[in-house]
C-alpha cells in the first residue's frame, strides 16, 4: 500500500504540540488551519493522553507525526509500529536507526501489514542533536557525529524507509549523500524575530528547505505565538513555491 505523501504537498510545516495536556494541545489546534500545517505529538503528550487524543485530532482534519522514537527488539517495535499504523490519525512516526538493520526491517513490514489504508511513513532519528562528539566517544563509538548521523541515515535508506529526522545542518550533506526522494524532516527551525530558546544551531524555514529538507518541525515559533495561525501563515509563506515536489 502507498505511504501517505501527497506530490505536491503545500503542508510543509509540522506543528510541534510540545503540550503536558489535551485542552492546551485542542486549543493550539482550534487556532490554526489543518490545509496549512501538520502536527506533531511527542511522548509527553502522547503519554498524558494516548491514542484518542490521536484521532481527535485526526477528526479535526490535522495529519500526525508520532513522535515516539520507538527503540526496542524487532518484535517489540514491530508491535509498536503496527498499532501506530492501526490509527488513522498517524501519517508519520520515527524508530532509532540504532537499533539496527533487523530493527528497521522489522518497522517497515510492520507499517505495511494495515488492511487497505495508506501506510505510515516511516523515518528514522540518526545522532540526536543533544550528543556530541565527545557523548559518542563515551558510548564506545568511533565515529564523529556528522559521520555517525550519515551512516545511520544511509542504513535506513537501505532498510527502506522513507527518510531520517536531521538537524538542518546535516540536510544539505545527507540530500547530496542519499539522493533525491528519502525525506529529510528539520527541527530547529527559525525566523529572524524568533527566540532561539534552548536551540543552539537554527536555521531560517527558506534556508533549510534549499539545504534539501522536506519538512520542517516548528514549535515554540507557532504555540507560543500570540497569534499561532498569523506565525504559522509568515512561516509558510517563507517557503511558498520553494518546496521540491515529493514522489
Ligand atoms: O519549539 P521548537 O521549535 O524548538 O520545537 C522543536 C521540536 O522538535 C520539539 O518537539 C523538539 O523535541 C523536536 N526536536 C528537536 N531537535 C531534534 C529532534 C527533535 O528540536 N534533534
Amino acid at each position: 500500500m502507498d505511504a501517505k505523501i501527497e506530490p505536491d504537498d503545500t503542508r510543509r510545516i509540522i506543528v510541534a504540540l510540545d503540550f503536558a495536556t489535551e485542552r492546551a494541545a485542542l486549543d493550539l489546534l482550534g487556532r490554526l488551519d489543518p490545509a496549512k500545517c501538520r502536527v506533531k505529538v511527542g511522548k509527553e503528550l502522547f503519554t498524558a493522553c494516548g491514542p484518542g487524543l490521536l484521532r481527535e485530532i485526526h477528526r479535526r482534519g490535522f495529519a500526525t507525526f508520532l513522535d515516539l522514537k520507538f527503540h526496542d527488539i524487532p518484535n517489540t517495535v514491530a508491535g509498536a509500529v503496527r498499532a501506530a499504523a492501526a490509527n488513522p490519525g498517524v501519517w508519520m512516526l520515527n524508530v532509532h536507526a540504532s537499533g539496527g538493520r533487523a530493527m528497521l526491517d522489522a518497522a517497515v513490514a510492520a507499517s505495511q501489514s494495515q488492511n487497505g489504508s495508506a501506510r505510515p511513513l516511516v523515518i528514522g532519528v540518526t545522532v540526536l542533536t543533544s550528543l556530541n562528539d565527545v557523548d559518542l566517544a563515551e558510548l564506545g563509538l568511533r565515529n564523529r557525529a556528522r559521520e555517525q548521523a550519515l551512516a545511520l541515515a544511509r542504513l535506513c535508506l537501505e532498510a527502506g524507509l522513507d527518510g531520517v529526522v536531521c538537524s538542518a545542518a546535516e540536510a544539505a550533506l545527507l540530500r547530496r549523500e542519499l539522493g533525491p526522494g528519502f525525506l529529510l524532516v528539520t527541527p530547529g527551525i527559525r525566523r529572524p524575530e524568533d527566540g532561539k530558546e534552548d536551540q543552539k544551531r537554527t536555521m531560517g524555514p527558506a534556508e533549510a528547505i534549499a539545504a534539501g529538507a522536506d519538512y520542517l518541525v516548528v514549535g515554540r515559533p507557532v504555540t507560543r505565538a500570540e497569534n499561532p495561525s498569523a506565525a504559522l501563515e509568515s512561516f509558510c509563506g517563507e517557503i511558498h513555491g520553494k518546496a521540491p515536489n515529493l514522489s
